[in-house]
């Protein structure tokens, strides 16, 4: 695959037999398809797909941002940079509120907005989670259709085991009977050695309690330390818009993805047996442009993400009402839940010193290399470009009775924090020093106790809402932030890292007690981007929350919701592909409701 052959769609595909990719609402054939599906992320990629399977059923895709091919050459590579786009036009240029818990600071809150959403921008970690997460969301739900082992076959449906883009042999690496080699989004291991690699290992074999070697952590046993796995095929990222998106899918006739579009609303449309209807969506090209409405037949599916989804409901009219009526939004569903329970994952990253030449920091500190890594990139598909962020990761406990608090985990076999190995400087707060070679271990939380809260700042849609993930709010928070920042000093004491770590970096240094080791946290954390919660799914008729088992929202008929604000509570690991999961399983629920088989 060469960067030139990136699908141009809409450029080489005669339009009248093959779905078309729109750059403007006028263009678009029809104003009424049978479903309408909001956001073209992990959720709105796969339900694209898999309804427009059934050639009869006509389905529209809006993307608020532009198309893949305009992104720029790097992120096409699968090496990511270290800051995920802030600023730039693909990403929503969102900033959090102040959080007490990171010493008042605002954050950047990146969120893809290009075509596969986050999955686009994100780091293409690919993590299942734990069991207990999946039999947790089925027993919250109470839908066992969510638990792990109902779950299997969509997992398998998702992934697309690929070899790594250097070949090598990877007996050892992973657990071929727990993976599936079927599905639509590729997953591979690195694809680029590094020169730590044998320390690592070597580290589970010297610290076997501490850090066990696990050989697939993608087989619902997630602790120990690992080989990672990520969305990657060959030297490219595998995304939403690759995969799901990709060049067979959106030559279906049936199936129309309008970009550039943002959805400011969705519209009552009528009352379905005393329950308000919702089946239009208001669209606009920019803020001051004429707002259309688009409608469905069946149903809108709001996949908009965990910011994007709740900001639309709000405007919308469906949240809670004194927060709607102080801004002259009249309320049509009052649900407090909306926006509520917003968690994410804080981390931080520690950085060492280190004696080598193959690190990926000459990347940022040599524009001559650079350029000569990605003209390689560009030439062969080989080379430090096609290595993934994520070199290795550690799933880890906090000891049984060392907290007085409610576990917050799923259960013993559900990490709370997580070590992630990068081969080389990874921060989005520190800046690359010019010289010096690095590792990165970075600490986060996974399974938090802080909740924070999305909410309107105005009535706006092209204001950005308030977004307080308020991470480490909880003392159990901040004990397990410290405990995973020990451990990854205590990773590095193990024999084999001698004469390869020199020094910690900076502040890491400057840790030297509890006063120093709590002005580290809250002066150096930051999210590792994975918010979700804003649109909780709970059971049928329960009195909380946004939507029922099967992503339909409570109280309302013609709208569901399938993206990450409906998970209902964090998963203890990278979220992307939860939304894969949710997005091909909503997908057979809602082709049995509408008998498209
Ligand atoms: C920088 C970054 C790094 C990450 N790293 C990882 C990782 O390594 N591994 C992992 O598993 N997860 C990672 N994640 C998280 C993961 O990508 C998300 O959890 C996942 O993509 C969520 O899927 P979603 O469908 O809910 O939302 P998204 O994938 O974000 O998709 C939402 C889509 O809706 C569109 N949209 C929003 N509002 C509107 C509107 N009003 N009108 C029209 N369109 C709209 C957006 O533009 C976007 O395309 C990362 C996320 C980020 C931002
Ligand atoms: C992003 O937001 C910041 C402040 O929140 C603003 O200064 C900047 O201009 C914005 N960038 C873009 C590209 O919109
Ligand atoms: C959508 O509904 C709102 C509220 O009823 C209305 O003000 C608006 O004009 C509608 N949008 C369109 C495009 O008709
Ligand atoms: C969700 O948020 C509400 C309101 O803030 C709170 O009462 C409730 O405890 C939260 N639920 C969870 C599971 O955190
Ligand atoms: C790194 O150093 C080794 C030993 O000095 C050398 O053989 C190798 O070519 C160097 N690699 C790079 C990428 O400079
Ligand atoms: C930058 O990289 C180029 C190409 O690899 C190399 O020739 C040059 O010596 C490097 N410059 C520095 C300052 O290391
Ligand atoms: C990649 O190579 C093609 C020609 O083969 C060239 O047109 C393009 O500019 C190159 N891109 C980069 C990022 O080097
Ligand atoms: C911790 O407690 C749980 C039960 O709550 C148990 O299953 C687990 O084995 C214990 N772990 C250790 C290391 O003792
Ligand atoms: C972290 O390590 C320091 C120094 O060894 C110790 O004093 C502190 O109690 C540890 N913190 C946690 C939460 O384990």
């Amino acid at each position: 695959m060469h960067l030139s052959n990136y699908p141009l769609f809409s450029l080489i595909l005669p339009i009248s037999c093959v779905a078309t990719l729109y750059e403007t609402i006028e263009s678009l054939p029809s104003t009424t398809y049978d479903f309408v599906i909001v956001g073209a992320g992990a959720g709105g990629s796969v339900l694209a797909n898999r309804l427009s399977e059934n050639s009869k059923t006509s389905v529209l895709l809006i993307e608020a941002g532009p198309s893949y091919q305009y992104r720029r050459p790097k992120q096409h590579s699968s090496y990511a940079d270290a800051e995920p786009g802030t600023g730039s036009p693909w990403d929503w240029n969102y900033t959090t509120t102040p959080m007490p818990g990171l010493d008042g600071r605002s954050i950047p809150y990146p969120q893809g907005h290009i075509l596969g959403g986050s999955t686009s921008a994100n780091t293409m970690a690919y993590t299942r989670g734990s069991f207990e997460d999946w039999d947790r969301y089925a027993k919250l739900s109470g839908d066992s259709g969510w638990s792990w082992l109902e779950m299997l076959p969509y997992m398998f449906k998702n992934e697309k085991w690929t070899a790594p883009n250097d070949h090598h042999n990877t007996q050892g690496q992973y657990d071929p009977l727990v993976h599936s080699t079927t599905g639509i989004t590729s997953v591979s291991l690195p694809g680029f050695p590094h020169p730590f690699d044998p320390l690592a290992i070597a580290t589970t074999k010297e610290l076997p309690k501490a850090f066990p070697f696990n050989l697939d952590m993608n087989d619902g046993f997630p602790l120990g330390l690992g080989w990672p796995q990520s969305t990657i095929n060959g030297a490219q990222r595998s995304s939403g818009a690759t995969s799901y998106l990709g060049p067979q899918f959106m030559a279906r006739s049936n199936l129309h993805v309008l970009v550039n579009t943002r959805v400011t609303r969705v519209n009552q449309t009528g009352t379905d047996s005393g329950k308000p209807a919702f089946r239009s969506v208001e669209v606009t090209q920019s803020e001051t442009g004429p707002r259309k409405l688009i409608s469905a037949k069946n149903e809108v599916i709001l996949s908009a993400g965990p910011v994007g989804t709740p900001h639309i409901l709000l405007l919308s009219g469906i949240g809670p009402e004194k927060d709607l009526s102080a801004l002259g939004i009249q309320t049509i569903l009052n649900n407090p839940a909306v926006g509520q329970n917003l968690t994410d994952h804080p981390m931080i990253s520690n950085m060492w010193y280190v004696n080598s030449n193959g690190t990926f920091d000459v990347l940022g500190q040599n524009t001559t290399a650079f350029a000569a890594d990605l003209e390689q990139w560009n030439k062969t598909q080989f080379g430090i470009m096609t290595d993934a962020p994520i070199a290795f990761l550690v799933w880890s406990r906090v000891p049984n009775g060392s907290y007085s608090t409610p576990d917050p985990s799923a259960g013993p076999n559900t990490p709370h924090y997580e070590l992630l190995f990068a081969n080389g400087f990874l921060s989005a707060v520190d800046t690359l020093p010019s010289t010096g070679s690095f590792m990165t271990l970075v600490s986060s939380v996974t399974a938090p106790s802080s909740r924070g809260e999305l909410t309107l700042n105005t009535a706006n849609p092209f204001d950005q809402p308030n977004i307080n993930p308020n991470m480490l709010a909880t003392d159990f928070d901040n004990f397990v932030m410290a405990s995973a920042i020990n451990a990854t000093r205590e990773l590095v004491t193990a024999s084999a890292w001698k004469g390869y770590i020199i020094r910690e970096f900076g502040d890491l240094a400057a840790v030297t007690d509890a006063a120093s080791m709590k002005a580290y946290i809250q002066q150096k954390s930051t999210t590792i981007f994975h918010p979700v919660g804003t649109a909780v799914m709970t059971p049928k008729g329960a009195s909380w929350g946004v939507v029922d088992p099967d992503g339909i929202v409570k109280g309302l008929s013609g709208l569901r919701i399938i993206d990450a604000s409906i998970l209902p509570v964090i998963p203890s690991a990278h979220p992307q592909a939860h939304v894969y999961f949710l997005g091909e399983r909503a997908s057979d629920l809602i082709r049995a409701a509408y008998n498209l088989h």
